[in-house]
């Protein structure tokens, strides 16, 4: 064999500079140099968030929009209840509901956050500015109260939200924005059957009481708690069985499911919804939501209502026939 080799040496060294030649073509062409062909190697079906490394914004919004990330990755940190600028919300994180701060497809994401604000709600009966929106995630979700509309925190956050949704058309919603809508039950969604998905499936990491663990230093959540006095309040938008259930249905159990390979079968994200939003949990006071209750979503948990269903109806289902009735 070496003599072989010694022999044909001539070819041994111009096979050799083939693969290197090829070789390193290989590795320059899948590292893309520009932000454009970043973005054209990926599906383009799909959004792709602005990355920083290949964005040349520079100086202070470059800080501001650092910071804004940041405070949506760690909010406890800064602002929960041992926060280190203020204690006004709860220990949840954001990105406990908006992954990867608000990045991932069908993760909740902001894509459409900057393209679609200022916007008419009927949960408000107004227009609702982006300031409004975070507000009432810091309200309802942070069962906490929202920082001023002039703090550096919130200009932070605007900063980012406004960065992430840059390339988004005015009025234009990316696939994968927000949440899930799962396809309905013909059923009401059952906490009975939904307790045994959360033993088997969720239990290991939110723990038996649902209570979630806290981070080695004390002051934000390893794994956050999904009822108890420290999660959502019952005005938040996960208290919607249907949103809670999309959600769980892409995401959960957290880095084992994803929207295109779900852990969970669409039933078992329905009961395992019905389930947690059937704990206790902050309550707040809704008597200023939805002032046209014929607006009120086919999901939401509390009368009065103009079609003749009743609270429990309304809140696990089934809402084929809620939904038809509606629409006449
Ligand atoms: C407990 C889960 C949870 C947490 C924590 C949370 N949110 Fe939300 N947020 C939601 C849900 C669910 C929606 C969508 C509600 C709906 O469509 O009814 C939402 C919607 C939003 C929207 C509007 C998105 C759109 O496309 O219209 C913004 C902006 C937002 N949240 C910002 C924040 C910020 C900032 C924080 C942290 C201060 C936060 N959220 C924390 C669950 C959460
Ligand atoms: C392997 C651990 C793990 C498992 C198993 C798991 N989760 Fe989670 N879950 C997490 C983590 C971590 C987060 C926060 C993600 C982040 O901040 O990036 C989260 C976030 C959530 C949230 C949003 C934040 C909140 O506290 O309300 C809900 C709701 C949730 N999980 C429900 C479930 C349900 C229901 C199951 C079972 C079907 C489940 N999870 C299984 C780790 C897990």
């Amino acid at each position: 064999m070496w003599k072989n080799i010694k022999s044909n040496w001539p070819l041994v060294i111009i096979m050799m500079i083939i693969l290197v030649v090829v070789l390193s073509n290989i590795i320059t062409s899948t590292r893309p140099s520009t932000k454009e062909a970043f973005s054209a190697s990926l599906d383009d079906s799909v959004w792709v968030a602005p990355s920083l490394y290949y964005d040349d914004v520079e100086g202070e919004e470059r800080k501001k929009i650092i910071y804004g990330e940041e405070l949506i990755a760690n909010t406890s940190i800064y602002l929960g209840p041992k926060g280190s600028v203020a204690q006004i919300s709860n220990g949840m994180n954001c990105q406990n509901c908006h992954l990867n701060a608000g990045k991932t497809n069908w993760g909740n994401n902001y894509s459409a956050v900057f393209s679609t604000y200022p916007k008419f709600r009927d949960r408000s009966g107004a227009v609702e500015t982006i300031y409004k929106r975070v507000s009432d995630c810091f309200e309802r979700s942070l069962n906490g109260t929202a920082p001023d509309s002039n703090s550096k925190e919130y200009q932070a956050i605007y900063a980012y939200i406004k960065w992430l949704g840059q390339d988004v058309k005015k009025g234009e919603k990316p696939i994968g924005s927000g949440i899930e809508k799962l396809p309905f039950l013909e059923r009401a969604a059952d906490p009975i059957k939904g307790k045994q998905v959360y033993t088997s499936q969720c239990q290991s990491c939110h723990g038996a009481t649902g209570e979630g663990q806290l981070s080695l230093g004390g002051n934000s959540f390893e794994y956050p708690p999904l009822w108890g006095q420290h999660s959502y309040n019952s005005g938040a938008g996960l208290f919607r069985i249907s949103n809670l259930a999309g959600y769980l249905h892409s995401n959960m159990p957290f880095k084992q499911s994803t929207h295109s390979n779900p852990k969970l079968t669409s039933e078992e994200a329905w009961d395992v919804a019905a389930y947690v939003n059937s704990q206790p949990r902050p309550s707040k006071d809704l008597s200023k939501d939805w002032p046209d209750i014929s607006k009120k979503p086919f999901d939401h948990p509390f009368g009065p209502y103009a079609d003749g269903f009743t609270e429990t109806e309304h809140k696990f289902g089934p809402y084929k026939p809620i939904i038809a009735k509606q629409k006449k």
